[in-house]
């Protein structure tokens, strides 16, 4: 086995450098151009064939291996946040109100260390390697799409055919050293819903000659709490939350409308399902029974990212071997967090995995957006270890 440690820790300069760069010129999702331009650049110094504006400002490596395989992909995210930074740190964002302060400016100087480690090897391929380095995770940023679903747009995952993949997060709640590898869900899904009834108008005192459309919001908003509580197997996990409505102008007015928004969470393809459908079935139900019209709209913010049991097995065997002295996290870890490698998940097996980054010692151990946000630069090295070493793994 290639000592991938060893060669984490000899290119830890690079990363390191790379990294501190990155953060100091921050770029906002679909604006990675400076970023797009250094990892292409990169790319192309090591002889991996290059294709640029793939999703916008997102960039592709192609690494063919010498035997044939499959392909897999790495994903490595490149986008920044409109927050400003108060870290103090000497490579702080010299980007006014832009700031990586989710760690992605570590991901893609892993992305491309790790591209460095697989290019020397690529006599020993088993298949071939697509460096992925995504633009916008964070959002869509004006676009129709974020960044993952543009890129799968444009195709990224054709061409050769991406049969498996594999992507990282640094992750500032827990501490370096920590890794964590698990089979099944562990980022939610999460759509956002809006539902708009129509009743009909009319004076508060003569509530008789009208259709009240906030005693059917009402009835709406209690009616949804069963989902959860009486629809849902107990032992998963699932949230439907009502966190707005919107009705009426004045205290003796029944109002023509009404309008509800909210949130619905989960992690599993068949209990979305059945919360989507009991969804639709209870507002419409309702708002049949109120004689209220009734618009449903639901929209997708990102997919659950949910691992293959196969892929994340292979990942965790590579974890094992690579940090013998360290327990590998592999329990169901589950983060409300949204993270959009989950319509790439939803494609070609893939597996997600967390490298903790935080220290408390040091400071290093604000929470992920918030402004003074950084990480143990440590992480880095775990990070770029396993994910060369898994995708060898996964060439063998
Ligand atoms: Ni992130």
């Amino acid at each position: 086995m290639k000592d991938f440690l060893k060669q984490a820790e000899e290119l830890f300069p690079y990363t390191q450098a790379m990294r501190r760069d990155f953060h100091k010129h921050p770029e906002l999702g679909f604006n990675e151009i400076r970023t797009g331009g250094i990892v292409a650049k990169e790319l192309e110094a090591l002889g991996i064939e290059v294709t640029k504006g793939i999703g916008k400002t997102g960039v592709v490596g192609f690494l063919e291996g010498s035997k044939p395989g499959p392909t897999i992909l790495l994903r490595f995210d490149m986008d920044a946040l409109p927050i400003t930074e108060e870290t103090g740190a000497e490579y702080s964002s010299t980007n006014a109100g832009v700031m990586h302060a989710c760690g992605h400016d570590g991901h893609t100087a892993i992305g491309l260390t790790v591209a460095k480690i697989l290019n020397q090897q690529k006599d020993e391929l088993a298949g071939n390697i697509k460096f992925c380095f995504q633009p916008s995770e964070e959002g869509t940023n004006g676009e129709d799409v974020g960044g993952a679903l543009m890129m799968i747009r444009d195709g990224v995952l054709e061409g050769p055919k991406v049969e498996k993949t594999l992507s990282l997060h640094v992750w500032n709640d827990k501490p370096v050293g920590w890794i964590h590898v698990a089979r099944g869900p562990v980022m939610a899904g999460a759509e956002l819903f809006i539902v708009k009834l129509t009743g009909k108008g009319g004076h508060g005192a003569a509530p008789d000659t009208t259709i009240d459309p906030i005693v059917c919001a009402a009835q709406i908003v209690t009616a949804l709490q069963t989902i959860v509580s009486r629809n849902i197997e107990p032992l998963k996990p699932a949230v439907v939350s009502v966190t707005s409505i919107h009705s009426g102008t004045a205290f003796n007015i029944i109002p023509q409308t009404a309008e509800i928004w909210g949130t619905i969470r989960t992690f599993d393809h068949e209990v979305r399902k059945r919360v989507l459908e009991r969804f639709e079935q209870i507002v419409r139900g309702m708002a049949t029974s109120m004689n209220c019209e009734v618009e449903i709209t639901i929209k997708q913010i990102t997919a659950p990212v949910i691992n293959n049991e196969e892929v994340a097995a292979s990942v965790f065997n590579s974890a094992q071997a690579l940090f013998p002295a360290t327990e590998i996290a592999s329990n169901s870890y589950l983060t409300m967090g949204a993270e959009d490698m989950g319509y790439m998940q939803e494609k070609a097996d893939g597996c997600y995995f967390f490298i903790g980054s935080a220290n408390d010692e040091k400071n290093l151990n604000y929470n992920h957006h918030h402004p003074k946000f950084d990480f143990d630069e440590q992480a880095l090295i775990k990070g770029v270890a396993l994910m060369s070493s898994a995708a060898s793994d996964l060439l063998k």
